[in-house]
């Protein structure tokens, strides 16, 4: 077969998709369902459709495009990923997967390969926890993770629900019709940029993902009291601000003295109430996101941090709720899916590491339903979601060149 991938194309189109974004370049904000993600999903299934790939949505807005095998009733062989894109994030991360997954198909297709069993690209809704609370919301529906009845009482920050977001934006069928059926694909293989270090570290062009470690995530309310900032003396003050300061520390310990690199924790979001200069804070939210390759580890993670919040609000005389938003189990990939990409890796010449995914992928949820791997390329100093992104042109084509002759193989 002989693999002629269209690297200026494909870098013109990633770089067309991040023009589509609510940050000003070369910052890309994309969140789901908002007027931007409907203009880069129409720009998106145009290039399907020039591709010659048959489009269909679901009705929470998963994209499905379709090259049909000569066997059209087999399971298929999926490829994909997502393009909406966290605040002020990059042009590179799932958009790679994506745009990369299309030109796979397509350069397959100029080389005469014709597929047995279909190969389709998935495009997922909201990967993304930014709008709803939840990441891979697209996967967790397609894969039975989250019940259709969980996911209707989904609210954005606004307080619109999942239901009435996706009904504006057109998607209008009902949602117990997402799950996919057991056996519709035969494999599933995503392709990311690495969003760590490792890879450009070690000088190697490539890395198949083996596990994906699992995470969790939490918001946590802080009630104190609020008033003057000159009238209230000190001995009387129940600052729900610092007693969520106090909390984000113990939770940096709890991750930092686990022993193991292996488990990282976050908190990304601060809200202050009312947030005036001369005002006790008298409520805070925090979201706390957790990670770690670990099941067990990650939930005496979780443990830890209830004890902290604890001793804290009995210390400091505050209220600390805490509602777990998701605590999701690690995967390990397919052994049959990492072998047919070591396969390509060495039909190719290209060298190869295994390795861990520390992000999370709609994948993981694709596991549930498929046996699944994933192949990385590297991204610039290991940044990601952040503007200065970078994936150079001849890492994405490499990767397109195996995610290709993988396709082939496990389609042929
Ligand atoms: C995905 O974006 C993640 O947060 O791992
Ligand atoms: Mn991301
Ligand atoms: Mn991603």
């Amino acid at each position: 077969m002989n693999l002629d991938v269209d690297r200026d194309r494909l870098v013109r189109e990633i770089e067309e998709l991040a023009l589509i974004s609510d940050a000003p370049a070369p910052a890309v904000t994309r969140i789901v369902f908002t007027p931007t993600d409907l203009k880069a999903r129409a720009w998106l299934i145009a290039r399907c459709e020039q591709a010659g790939l048959v489009v269909r949505q679901d009705p929470v807005g998963n994209i499905f495009a379709r090259w049909t095998g000569s066997d059209a009733i087999a399971p298929a062989v999926g490829t994909g990923s997502h393009i909406d894109a966290i605040p002020n994030a990059g042009r590179f991360d799932g958009v790679v997967g994506v745009l990369g997954g299309l030109e796979a198909i397509r350069s397959l297709g100029r080389s005469g390969f014709r597929p047995k069993h279909s190969i389709e690209l998935l495009v997922f809704t909201s990967e993304e926890p930014t709008r709803f609370g939840i990441g891979c919301l697209g996967s967790r529906l397609l894969s039975g993770s989250l019940s259709p009845s969980a996911a209707r009482v989904l609210a954005d920050k606004d307080g619109a629900s999942l239901e009435e977001v996706r009904k504006k934006a057109g998607f209008k069928g009902e949602l117990d019709k997402v799950e996919l059926p057991r056996g519709y694909y035969k494999a599933f293989v995503e392709m990311h940029i690495e969003q760590g270090p490792l890879l450009e570290r070690q000088k190697v062009p490539l890395g198949i993902v083996t596990r994906i470690a699992a995470p969790a995530s939490l918001r946590i309310s802080v009630e104190g009291a609020g008033g003057h900032a000159g009238g209230v003396l000190m001995p009387d003050r129940r600052d729900a601000l610092c007693a969520a300061a106090e909390l984000i520390l113990a939770i940096e310990n709890v991750a930092k003295t686990c022993g193991t690199i292996d488990t990282v924790a976050t908190v990304g979001i601060c809200e202050v109430f009312p947030g005036a200069v001369n005002s006790i804070p008298s409520r805070v939210h925090l979201t706390v996101d957790i990670r770690d390759t670990s099941l067990e580890r990650r939930d005496a993670v979780l443990r830890d941090i209830q004890a902290a919040r604890e001793a804290i609000a009995a210390k400091r005389q505050v209220s600390i709720e805490e509602n777990l938003l998701n605590a999701d189990a690690p995967t390990e990939c397919a052994p049959e899916i990492i072998e047919a990409l070591s396969d390509s890796c060495k039909k190719c010449k290209q060298p190869f590491i295994l390795m861990v995914s520390r992000a999370y992928h709609d994948s993981l949820f694709i596991s549930r339903i498929a046996p699944v791997a994933m192949l990385f390329i590297p991204c610039w100093n290991g940044y990601s979601h952040r503007p200065d992104e970078f994936a150079a042109p001849e890492d994405i084509a490499r990767g397109v060149t195996i995610l290709a002759e993988t396709l082939a193989g496990l389609a042929g």
